[in-house]
């Protein structure tokens, strides 16, 4: 199974890969710099585990994966947005990332800011392009933009990073732990899962149980965040560890220590699976990506 889910990962980032090149444009376009900051930090790497979700999630309902590519491309701009913004000095101040120096280090703090801004318009852009879907009801585009768009803004994503930003160096409680990571990361995780199913027809009893099942994964795909911070390793990573305890920053280890923090995890990857006992082995990627959330070393 393990194997079959690296094939299955392999496969569907460079299905990813090649619809971003498509999509993006390229860096002959003016002003050329733009292009170059975007795809500088879109191409440097990354899992693609945002576009995976939504397209494992389509195919989980029945669906095909080409037929949600421009919102799974979206997707991952947004988050490569937010990756850009999170490493500028007056957020985490990051040097590296995806293996490579930050945005800012390359391009300058005023380009990176403004990448970031064009990947979070443009994610709005493509996936609005009624005509890159195959067989997508219009309406559930609109429904998709509509959720999209509140799980990255100031009731998502956008809160979430306020609140990290604002407990650095506080003592805070579980309850405010648990809103920056399910708000900064989880949102968008969920979203993702959202999207994919809501493109491909899933019934509401279907997209409440994905919902569930992305949930818990975003939660403990954040905690391993945390985990790795502490314990990863830096070029398997392609980020710095170490920098939240430099920052002061609110995370499960500090809160609650390692060993709960893995137990957590491992809780969470447990009570995601259950979400999925109704569906059939279309969804065996959703589990496997579960699984492999809590067991990476990237
Ligand atoms: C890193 O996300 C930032 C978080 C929200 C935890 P990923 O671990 O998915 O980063 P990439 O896309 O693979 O670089
Ligand atoms: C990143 O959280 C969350 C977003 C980018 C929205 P972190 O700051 O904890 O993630 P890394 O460790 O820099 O990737
Ligand atoms: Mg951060
Ligand atoms: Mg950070």
């Amino acid at each position: 199974m393990k194997n079959n889910l690296e094939d299955y990962l392999k496969s569907k980032k460079e299905t990813v890969d090649a619809a971003l090149e498509s999509y993006l444009p390229g860096v002959s376009s003016v002003p050329p710099i733009i292009f170059e900051s975007v795809r500088y930090s879109v191409f440097a790497g990354g899992k693609r585990l945002r576009p995976i979700l939504c397209l494992a999630s389509a195919e989980a309902v029945g669906g095909k994966a080409e037929a949600v590519l421009p919102a799974a491309c979206a997707l991952e701009m947004i988050h490569t947005y937010s990756l850009i913004h999170d490493d500028l000095p007056a957020m985490d101040d990051d040097d590296y990332r995806r293996g490579k120096p930050t945005n800012h280090r390359v391009f300058g703090e005023a380009v990176a800011i403004l990448a970031g801004d064009a990947l979070l318009t443009e994610a709005f852009h493509l996936i609005s392009s009624r005509e890159l879907f195959k067989g997508a009801r219009v309406e559930s585009i609109l429904r998709v933009i509509h959720e999209l768009s509140q799980a990255s803004g100031y009731f998502g994503m956008v809160g979430g990073q306020v609140v990290d930003i604002q407990s650095e160096g506080q003592t805070v409680g579980e309850e405010t732990l648990y809103f920056i990571h399910t708000h900064k990361t989880g949102a968008l995780i969920t979203a993702a899962v959202r999207t994919g199913a809501i493109l491909a027809g899933a019934t509401e009893e279907q997209l409440h149980a994905l919902s569930q099942y992305g949930r818990d994964l975003g939660l403990a795909f954040q905690v391993a965040d945390d985990i790795l911070n502490v314990e990863g390793n830096r070029e398997a990573l392609g980020k710095e560890t170490g920098s939240d305890t430099r920052l002061k920053k609110v995370t499960f280890p500090t809160v609650m220590g390692l060993e709960a923090s893995r137990q957590k995890a491992r809780e969470l990857v447990a009570h995601a699976l259950t979400h999925l006992g109704s569906f059939d082995e279309k969804a065996e990627p959703l589990r496997g990506i579960a699984r492999y959330t809590i067991e990476r070393k990237s």
